[in-house]
């Protein structure tokens, strides 16, 4: 397909949004490979039926017969890696799954690439791209006076997710080193908006509030993620497709450091004005205090300076305006949220929050 590009894990969170907005704004086509796990969800993608620009492939990245052929049939000139296994919570449960497929997935991903692009004629060969996507977690923790990370900052992975994506920014890094493979790598802070699964915690927040469940905050609440509007991440990640230096990392966020209990006091405050509770009283009284994740990292923080000064990308949405619209999002989409809450998402549920786990230590707004 001419022009095409193959974004991998395209029917998750970012993936989705990535692949919504990129048709939103060109004519190239889209291969879309995801081996839809429980996060990848097709329902994400339904307004693009019928669009032959997007063509959806049901596969593991590790899988290399079927990479070899989807590489060998539709030509693409990128491929756009975010499929990875993605939650902290579920990687301190089960390790091995961010194993294969963050670690071995991008190195069977990496030798079918390398392959393809080694046979492709000098100008083709000279335009390919792939772009790894990762995240700020790789830098480990930050202390609370201490600068943001930029892309100099040591990887200092803490958990089994941030480890297995620290080795899978490795391997790409080693493949442009010793193969030439002309790679982009890609670190950003949190993502929050549309179609984000609600075990995270900003969609896990307002499904609970709304279903009059317990708001859980791990620990004091005190830990600080640096938040980012899901659809400015897409716009980084195409500018960086689009002039980002080979072999470079960029450092993608917000500038909005929030400590987590501030982010659920602003949802409970936000869904007060939007949708009141049946018994006038805050949502802010769902709000439960229960035990720390293990090894929970502290503070996260992303250095923009590099995109922006080089490539000219700022984050477009505030803090205050992508909250309210995520909000009304998850209000207007509660078909969406009642199809992803399937048996496994329940499951899912017992095994993190289980009603008579000992995680409980306190409920009730502090
Ligand atoms: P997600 O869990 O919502 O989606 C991941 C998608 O990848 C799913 O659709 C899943 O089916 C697919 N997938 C997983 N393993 C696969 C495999 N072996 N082969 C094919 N498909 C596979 O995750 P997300 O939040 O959208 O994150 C996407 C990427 O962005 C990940 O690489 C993640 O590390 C990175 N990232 C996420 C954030 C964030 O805040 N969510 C921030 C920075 C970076
Ligand atoms: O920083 C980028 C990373 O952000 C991505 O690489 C990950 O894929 C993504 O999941 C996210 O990781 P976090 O662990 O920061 O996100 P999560 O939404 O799971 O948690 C955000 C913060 O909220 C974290 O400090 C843990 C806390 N938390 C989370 C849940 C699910 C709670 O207090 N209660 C909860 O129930």
């Amino acid at each position: 397909m001419k022009n095409c590009i193959i974004v991998t894990g395209g029917a998750g969170f970012i993936g989705s949004n990535f692949v919504l907005d990129w048709l939103a704004q060109s004519e190239d086509p889209v291969i879309n490979l995801d081996k839809l796990s429980y996060a990848g969800n097709l329902e994400n993608l339904a307004s693009l039926q019928g669009d032959p620009r997007h063509v959806f492939v049901q596969g593991d990245i590790g899988d290399r017969a079927l990479v070899d052929g989807l590489l060998a049939q539709h030509q693409p000139r990128a491929i756009v890696n975010f499929a990875a296994e993605s939650h902290v919570d579920r990687s301190i449960h089960g390790p091995e799954a961010f194993v294969q497929n963050n670690i071995v997935g991008t190195f069977h991903l990496l030798e079918a690439v390398r392959a393809y692009w080694s046979g492709l004629e000098a100008p083709a060969k000279q335009a390919f791209r792939f772009l790894h996507v990762s995240t700020d977690e790789v830098y480990g923790s930050l202390g609370k006076e201490e600068p943001a990370f930029t892309e100099q900052h040591a990887h200092e992975p803490n958990s089994p997710y941030s480890a297995s994506k620290a080795a899978s920014d490795h391997l790409v890094r080693a493949w442009h080193h010793t193969y030439g493979l002309p790679v982009l790598t890609t670190n950003c802070s949190n993502n929050y908006g549309p179609y984000h699964f609600p075990e995270k915690l900003i969609p896990l927040v307002i499904v609970n509030a709304l279903a009059g469940k317990p708001l859980p905050v791990y620990g004091d609440g005190q830990q600080i993620r640096d938040w980012l509007y899901v659809r400015d991440h897409c716009s980084a990640i195409r500018r960086v497709l689009e002039a980002g230096r080979l072999g470079e990392t960029y450092n993608i966020g917000g500038w909005n450091e929030q400590a987590n209990l501030t982010i659920v006091r602003m949802i409970c405050g936000l869904l007060d004005q939007f949708q009141p509770r049946a018994d006038g009283k805050p949502y802010q009284d769902q709000i439960a205090f229960v035990t720390d994740r293990p090894g929970h990292d502290r503070r996260y923080a992303i250095d923009a300076r590099k995109i922006e000064r080089e490539l000219g990308w700022k984050p477009a949405e505030t803090f205050d305006s992508g909250i309210a619209k995520t909000v009304q999002w998850y209000l207007t989409h509660q078909d969406w949220v009642a199809h992803v809450q399937s048996g496994a998402y329940r499951d899912w549920l017992s095994t993190q929050y289980g009603a008579t786990s000992p995680a409980v230590l306190v409920t009730g707004a502090p």
